[in-house]
């Protein structure tokens, strides 16, 4: 059963020092912008403060209005002129703001986005052995995205209510200082305990929603795999699971609903009833001649703008703690060593002779150090050779390989390439030399000749044919109508096994290496496919050192040396007339096992 992620631990970040330091770094992704950001700054401010000045205009209307001489003006047009003035500043002051702090976090995040994907695709190979591309997808994504609110909105929504709520209240309070020193005995109490209640109520809705998720886990696992379900008719089973699950949602969302509601008319009460509050005790100063309609006009206004910052000041508490929670994970990602210390454009080694030697190499995964997985292993392969590895699964055939490749440093002992150890060749120019022809194709899904030519980025066209035409492919891609230009993979036509792998082949072939590796599919061709792969392949092989995980006998008959890996042991070495007469061999064993099923 899977099981559900706790609560999200996003949610719980204090705002102490430690995290808002974490956050500064990530804020570093800024700096380069930092001219547009401080635009954006200055914008806000300004516009904050034009629209602060506008309740006590629109106070000023009514005044003039009732009969009152106030300072400036004599007419209300010339005070609806101001407002309307006052208006469109504003406005030009909020395109701005809103437009450079896009600027500042669209192209900062994109920075940032690419950082953190430069830094995974460059980490080893064990990085993505205990990680799973969900996760990292997600880092590229949504915690990169939490980021972009903090930069778009959040930041500036902080501090345009910081702003709002010290001067607006400094300035009531300069305007009517009783009313003002009541409303803030009153208001602000009101606006946390709402917040307070608010808050308890989303972590039952919170809850809510867990529970629903637990119950569609249930739907979409029996529903996935149905086969099973009605292979061991247990519908009545999975029903009953699944209404047990329906009821807890409901019993929850209930308790939930009680609350809400309580809440809701709380809210309205006591919101209502505070600004009842003081409008009463304004009106009593309004009474006794001690201020203006107009001001307690204003009064009100300002307010509510100063109840509203209080409230979005919580919500902003809240995505500054989920900003931190996502920065810390992609710091995570951005401190990890990496390889990328390979220049992009290694200095060409010159071309391998292709002799390949393991010296007393022992190894173990890093994500599993318990497990020995090769055993002081030793062979040298001579320049040119084509050597099969067989063996039962898990023997370590693989991992030979993934050592050869560098995807993983060996534990003990050394490999050496043309006698020379390979870790003192940089890993971009070493790997250049070794081309794979893997089990599983994998193409992406771009056309035909972008996959072709991902062996070799600046092949040209006539190469690319040339290619294609080797590893027998030429023939399947021209009966496409687009060719070379049709499409692959998701969006484009599905090859077939055999097509894939010439593809593959054609790959390697304009690739070029020195040291070519095999991992032969382990699914059976129609023998028509068969031969015409097994002819690329042979083409492919012609003149270099080849390391073939070999499954199929005719393959493992040409071979010129067979290796029989057992338990991350070299177990036996010989040609196959050798071998096989080999009294009481594993690989006589394993021969037999084959026949048998032929
Ligand atoms: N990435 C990995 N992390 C941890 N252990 C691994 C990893 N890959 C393989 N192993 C373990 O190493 C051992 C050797 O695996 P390997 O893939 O080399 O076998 P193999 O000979 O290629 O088998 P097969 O013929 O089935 O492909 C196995 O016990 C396997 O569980
Ligand atoms: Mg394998």
């Amino acid at each position: 059963m899977a099981k559900r992620e706790p609560l999200a631990p996003e949610d719980k970040k204090a705002l102490n020092r430690t995290n808002l330091q974490k956050l500064l770094h990530i804020l570093r992704f800024v700096w380069p912008y930092r001219m547009w950001f401080l635009a954006g700054l200055l914008a806000l401010i300004l516009s904050s403060l034009t629209l602060l000045s506008f309740p006590y205009f629109a106070g000023q209307l009514l005044d003039i209005a009732s009969g009152k001489t106030v300072s400036w003006f004599s007419s209300i047009n010339q005070v609806a002129l101001l407002l309307i003035s006052i208006l469109l500043v504003q406005a030009i002051f909020s395109f701005t703001r809103v437009y450079t702090f896009s600027v500042t976090s669209e192209r900062s995040l994109a920075d940032l986005r690419l950082a953190v994907y430069r830094k995974i695709i460059w980490q080893p190979m064990s990085f993505f052995d205990s990680r799973r591309v969900g996760e990292l997808i997600s880092r590229i994504t949504a915690d990169v995205g939490t980021l972009h609110d903090l930069f778009t909105f959040t930041l500036a929504e902080l501090l345009r209510q910081t702003l709002t709520l010290i001067l607006g209240t400094a300035w009531i309070f300069y305007l009517a200082p009783s009313l003002t020193a009541f409303m803030l005995l009153t208001f602000p109490v009101l606006v946390i305990l709402a917040l307070v209640f608010g808050k308890y109520i989303r972590k039952l809705s919170r809850q809510t929603q867990d529970k629903l998720a637990e119950a569609n886990v249930v739907a979409e696992e029996s529903l996935q795999s149905v086969q099973v379900v009605k292979a061991f008719t247990n519908e009545w089973l999975e029903a009953g699971r699944y209404a047990k699950a329906l009821t807890d949602t409901v019993s929850t969302a209930i308790r939930t609903a009680r609350y809400r509601g309580l809440f809701i008319s709380f809210a309205i009460f006591t919101l209502f009833g505070g600004i009842v509050a003081v409008g009463w005790f304004g009106a009593s100063l309004v009474q006794r001649g001690e201020l203006s309609v107009g001001m307690l006009f204003s009064f009100i206004i300002y307010t509510s703008f100063i109840g509203g910052s209080i409230a979005g000041l919580g919500d902003i508490y809240t995505q500054v703690q989920r900003a931190i929670g996502a920065s810390e994970r992609l710091q995570e990602i951005l401190q990890q060593q990496d390889e990328s210390n390979q220049p992009q454009h290694p200095e060409a080694l010159p071309r391998f002779a292709g002799k390949i030697t393991f010296r007393n190499v022992w190894f173990e995964y890093p994500a599993r150090k318990d497990v020995t997985v090769l055993r002081n292993l030793n062979f040298t392969i001579a320049a040119g050779e084509k050597v099969a590895l067989v063996g039962p699964s898990g023997a370590g055939k693989s991992t030979i390989i993934n050592l050869l490749m560098r995807y993983y440093p060996v534990t003990r002992g050394e490999i050496l390439v043309d006698d020379r150890p390979v870790l003192s060749v940089p890993l971009s120019a070493y790997r250049k030399h070794i081309g794979i022809v893997p089990q599983e194709v994998i193409l992406f899904g771009g056309t035909i000749r972008e996959n072709i030519a991902y062996g070799k980025p600046d092949a040209t066209d006539e190469e690319i044919r040339q290619a294609a035409e080797q590893a027998n492919a030429l023939e399947f891609i021209m009966a496409f109508p687009e060719g070379f230009n049709t499409r692959v993979g998701e969006r484009g036509v599905k090859l077939s096994g055999g097509q894939r792998q010439r593809i593959a082949i054609a790959r390697a072939i304009l690739k070029d290496p020195a040291i070519l590796v095999l991992d032969e599919a382990t699914s059976s061709l129609d023998a028509h496919a068969e031969v015409l792969v097994q002819q690329a392949l042979e083409k492919l092989m012609a003149g270099r050192t080849t390391i073939i995980i070999a499954h199929r006998l005719s393959t493992v008959r040409k071979a010129d040396r067979i290796f029989v890996i057992n338990r991350g042991e070299l177990a036996e070495v010989g040609s196959h007339a050798e071998l096989s007469t080999r009294n009481n061999g594993l690989y006589r064993y394993l021969l037999s096992l084959q026949l048998q099923e032929s």
